[in-house]
């Protein structure tokens, strides 16, 4: 399932995405034929359960609205998150789908415009992608299968976000839902820095020259500042964005800090990090397959990354 269709000029919307009794503040409609829609659902009025099943009844699934609508339905996603992804009628597949979508649209919003509510609803995001997973574990490997291929900074973060929760239970098996909603605010925010790194840099086809590999050594500790400036402070999430691109060799940066430094959490990002950064295409290089970024980071370790955590890593990735 994907949230939004395009048909023309009205867009599909599942029925299963709409919460019953909310106002969902965009005019809905009811395709009656081909290129035929009429208005079901103002968007002053209430979607009542009442209607909600009236619409089951006649096997109705989609209604319809208008594509200049598309950002209001997707706030009012995010606004009624939790509530939708308890809907029983929906399918882990169709709550992955929820929660990546919904990821794209805030992770892109949180870098265009880094602001203390994009990173709040970055964790309602985190707190309903965990309450998801512990209800339906199988949603963590359909999370996995939907990560994208095109790197993006916002893209890169969910994926990152969604492997490192993925291995810090692997590694953790004991760890509450509250600690892992807070490790997974941090690793959806390992790369806040980068929003205040040109993308010209970020994106950069040939080499960087020495200001350039500079400016980027320095995304760690601007992400720390941000991060701080907007109000995030939790020791532990600072640590995922400060320590991510740290090595156990020493080598990393941008404390050079040895393996005994570097905390569960870091290690796992930076092994996360490196493999979606490798099986991602940019336009200079292709997209690596699982199987090959594996044995790159295999070939680092124990070197550069932790070797307790190589074979829980790959195994992550054998199961889907
Ligand atoms: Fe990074």
């Amino acid at each position: 399932m994907t949230l939004l269709q395009i048909d023309s000029t009205y867009q599909q919307v599942p029925l299963t995405t709409l919460a019953p009794d909310r106002h969902v503040g965009i005019k809905l409609f009811l395709r009656t034929g081909e290129d035929r829609y009429v208005l079901f659902l103002n968007e002053t009025s209430l979607l009542s359960t009442t209607k909600i099943k009236q619409l089951k009844r006649n096997n109705v699934s989609h209604l319809y609205l208008n594509t200049g609508d598309r950002q209001g339905y997707l706030s009012y996603i995010k606004d009624n998150l939790s509530t939708i992804l308890t809907n029983p009628d929906l399918t882990e597949n169709d709550k992955a789908s929820i929660i990546y979508e919904t990821a794209s649209d805030i992770t892109e919003e949180l870098f265009l415009q880094p602001s203390a509510e994009s990173i709040e609803q970055t964790r309602n995001l985190v707190d309903c992608m965990i309450d998801t997973i512990s209800q339906s574990p199988k949603t963590s490997n359909l999370l996995m299968m939907l990560t994208s291929q095109d790197y993006y900074t916002y893209t890169h973060s969910i994926n990152v976000g969604i492997y490192a929760v993925s291995m810090m239970r692997k590694a953790m098996p004991t760890i509450s839902d509250a600690e892992l909603k807070t490790l997974g605010l941090g690793f959806f925010l390992h790369d806040l820095g980068k929003a205040k790194i040109p993308n010209s840099i970020i994106n950069k086809q040939g080499p960087l020259d020495q200001g350039e590999w500079e400016l980027i050594q320095e995304h760690p500790t601007l992400g720390m500042e941000l991060a701080w400036d907007m109000g995030t402070r939790n020791p532990a999430i600072i640590d995922i964005i400060l320590t991510h691109h740290e090595r156990c060799s020493g080598s990393g940066y941008p404390k050079k800090l040895v393996r005994e430094k570097i905390s569960l959490p870091g290690k796992i990002c930076a092994f996360c990090d490196v493999f979606d950064a490798l099986t991602t295409k940019r336009s200079y290089k292709k997209a690596l397959s699982s199987f090959e970024a594996l044995k790159i980071i295999k070939n680092e370790t124990p070197e550069h990354f932790e070797a307790d955590l190589l074979n829980p890593f790959i195994m992550l990735f054998s199961q889907q």
